[in-house]
């Protein structure tokens, strides 16, 4: 179903997205991609099974524009190759792509890819608590070992990097969830690049990425995504993307999905694939709502914090934005004077934007994350974190923003 026609025009952005990767005389002339559920696919010949089996499986490399045959669909199929070719010209620099059915699994993907016992994982703090989780529950008893460094200390990363033995994978989750502390993508890339061997770098793109962040141009090797958020922007399905520079990460990548089965269902790929056209549309909107709420909120008594990149005062901080981002995006945090108490009295205040976690939607969503997204840290790694319990993270939507910074100042007067 995929056109992999070599040495086509290139297009900007918005058009690849709507135009690449999917040509319509392979579904009856339909001008948008059929669904393809069959979960196995009939070979031309035995021979050519035997050619798709080996390039499955690494023995031999397609040629170029060579169309392989699809086998099963845990491997891959049509929906699963359309989306991932239109993901290309939305991640700047990315050689390819692999979907799978949640961030999670395409994070877990990566560092089962990626490490091996004995080997270090280098990983900013905070990180999303699920991948806390899978960090220091899952793959530390079988060895892989988590080294943490705090998000935004260059000279502790560029130590960290050069001095931890047998490092094998930098994770930067940048910017940071729920803190926006921003972590320098091409600091780590210069770092990294002195090791040898050269440990792989991964950034967590999730909340500015693929519109206003491109760590793949910054010297990464992969982006992970859960595509649940921005990607997909109704908070309507779950899914996850690895984007990478290098077909043999991607090729390892698509070896160990298929083995631990969690590709990207057709339904699934063909519902994400129709939200990439949208994307940059909607985070630019989310991106600017964003930044009047928060300039409108910045002098609120009862803000201890406000935590936007907008926003930053810290010096090394705005520098990190300025030279790493295009725009601010969508996510804020505020802390209130008060605690625990005063961040719960907030959210039931709330009129407009409902307490729910996850983000990136096109309805605005608030969340305490000390009790919920991050509740997996102890209380001195979400103080050192600076998860505070006054902390309120804010994904704002598509709202008009003059309502919901109505609703935010009056939720607030109140508290
Ligand atoms: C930054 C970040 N990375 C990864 C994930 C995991 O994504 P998923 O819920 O799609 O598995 C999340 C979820 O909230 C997240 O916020």
């Amino acid at each position: 179903m995929k056109d992999r026609g070599a040495g086509k025009e290139r297009w900007r952005v918005e058009t690849e997205v709507l135009t690449r990767g999917f040509d319509p005389k392979l579904s009856v002339g339909s001008a948008r991609p059929a669904v393809f559920r069959s979960s196995t696919y009939v070979f031309s010949s035995p021979e050519a099974a035997e050619r798709s089996f080996a390039i499955a499986l690494g023995k031999i490399r397609p040629m170029d524009g060579e169309n392989v045959e699809l086998i099963y669909s845990r491997l891959s199929h049509p929906n699963a190759e359309i989306l991932e070719d239109h993901m290309v010209p939305l991640e700047r620099d990315a050689s390819g792509a692999a979907v799978f059915n949640t961030g999670m699994a395409a994070i877990s993907a990566l560092f089962l890819t990626v490490c091996r016992p004995g080997d270090a994982l280098l990983h900013t703090v905070p990180l999303y608590g699920g991948t806390h989780h899978l960090l220091h529950q899952l793959l530390e008893p079988y060895g892989v070992r988590p080294v943490a460094v705090p998000a935004g200390d260059g000279d502790a990363l560029d130590q960290a990097i050069a001095q931890t033995e047998r490092l094998a994978l930098v994770f930067l989750e940048t910017p940071a969830n729920p803190t926006l502390r921003m972590t320098d993508i091409a600091r780590a890339a210069r770092s990294a690049a002195q090791r040898s061997p050269r440990p792989l770098l991964a950034v967590d793109n999730t909340f500015l990425g693929p519109v206003f962040q491109h760590p793949l141009a910054l010297g990464a090797d992969a982006c992970v995504y859960s595509a649940t958020k921005y990607l997909a922007g109704f908070s309507d399905m779950l899914g996850g993307v690895v984007t990478a520079a290098q077909d043999e990460l991607l090729a390892s990548l698509r070896g160990t999905r298929s083995i631990l089965g969690d590709i990207l269902q057709p339904d699934e790929s063909w519902l994400l694939d129709s939200r990439l056209a949208t994307v940059a549309l909607r985070m630019n909107r989310q991106s600017k709502n964003a930044r009047r709420i928060t300039a409108g909120l910045a002098d609120h008594p009862r803000l201890a914090r406000l935590h936007y990149p907008d926003q930053f005062t810290d010096p090394e901080q705005r520098r990190i934005y300025e030279s790493q981002c295009d725009y601010p995006g969508g996510i804020f945090s505020i802390e209130l004077d008060g605690g625990k108490t005063a961040a719960f009295e907030f959210l039931r205040r709330l009129r407009i934007t409902r307490n729910a976690v996850s983000l990136g939607g096109v309805e605005s969503l608030a969340c305490h994350p000390a009790t919920t997204t991050h509740s997996e840290m102890n209380d001195a790694e979400l103080s050192a974190a600076g998860v505070t319990p006054g902390l309120v993270r804010i994904s704002v939507g598509i709202e008009d923003w003059r309502d919901l910074l109505a609703d935010y100042r009056q939720a607030l007067d109140s508290v």
